[in-house]
């Protein structure tokens, strides 16, 4: 079954609530994208807002830390009500990374940027949750979507079949309701999408459309 995961980073943040309730019905996570200002030239929320938004929401947190050193946060991230979180393959120490986010009772997710190739994160797909296939450079939210993630996603979930491995592939970057497809095709099964959802008049119609895409 596909999944769904909003990105709060196109919603109004002076409305949070208002946006997540918004699509919460339609929404099987929803996703909070984590930024430093050193790993991706941009800076967004931290464990204050996602302690906030657990306040007010019952649904999975999947949170993609695009920072330099997400050991001195993940504490913070879990205690602040995180369901899951994703750790850039590409910072050091992920061994201990991963390690350290069963401990705490986190899902383990590793996230792969564009050009970074499968072998990177293969031997790590036994420990993992999930797998998040960066569709897009990260940093900014309306970008176009990168096809040529498509043959990565593809070694992934044949690679995942073949060793049975109970993991997810999320896409995330430019998904709407032409390139979910495409990457469905491709083998993905968890969609994050910002602009398409929050960027659009009606978000839940936009999501409902977004999961008929790849259902
Ligand atoms: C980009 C983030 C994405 C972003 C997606 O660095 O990781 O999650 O919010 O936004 P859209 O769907 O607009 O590409
Ligand atoms: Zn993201």
């Amino acid at each position: 079954m596909p999944r769904i995961a909003p990105s709060i980073l196109s919603a109004d943040f002076a409305a949070l609530a208002r946006a997540i309730d918004g699509v919460a019905a339609e929404a099987d996570m929803l996703h909070v994208d984590v930024m430093d200002g050193h790993f991706v030239p941009n800076l967004t929320i931290g464990p204050p807002v996602v302690r906030s938004i657990r306040r007010h929401t019952d649904l999975y947190l999947d949170c993609h830390l695009m920072v330099t050193d997400p050991a001195n946060f993940l504490e913070d991230f879990a205690k602040a009500g995180a369901n899951g979180c994703s750790v850039h393959v590409e910072v050091d120490g992920v061994p201990d990374l991963i390690g350290r986010m069963r401990e705490l009772g986190l899902d383990a997710g590793l996230a792969v940027n564009p050009e970074t190739p499968f072998e990177a994160c293969e031997p790590y797909l036994g420990d993992l949750d999930l797998l998040l296939l960066m569709t897009v450079h990260p940093g900014f939210a309306g970008q176009h979507f990168i096809d040529d993630v498509m043959p990565k996603v593809r070694r992934a979930r044949d690679e995942v079949e073949r060793r049975g491995l109970p993991l997810s592939i999320q896409v995330d970057g430019g998904i709407d309701e032409r390139t979910a497809p495409v990457a469905a095709r491709a083998g993905a099964d968890t969609f994050v999408a910002g602009t398409a959802i929050f960027g659009a008049d009606d978000p839940a119609a936009a999501a409902r459309r977004l999961r008929a895409a790849v259902t």
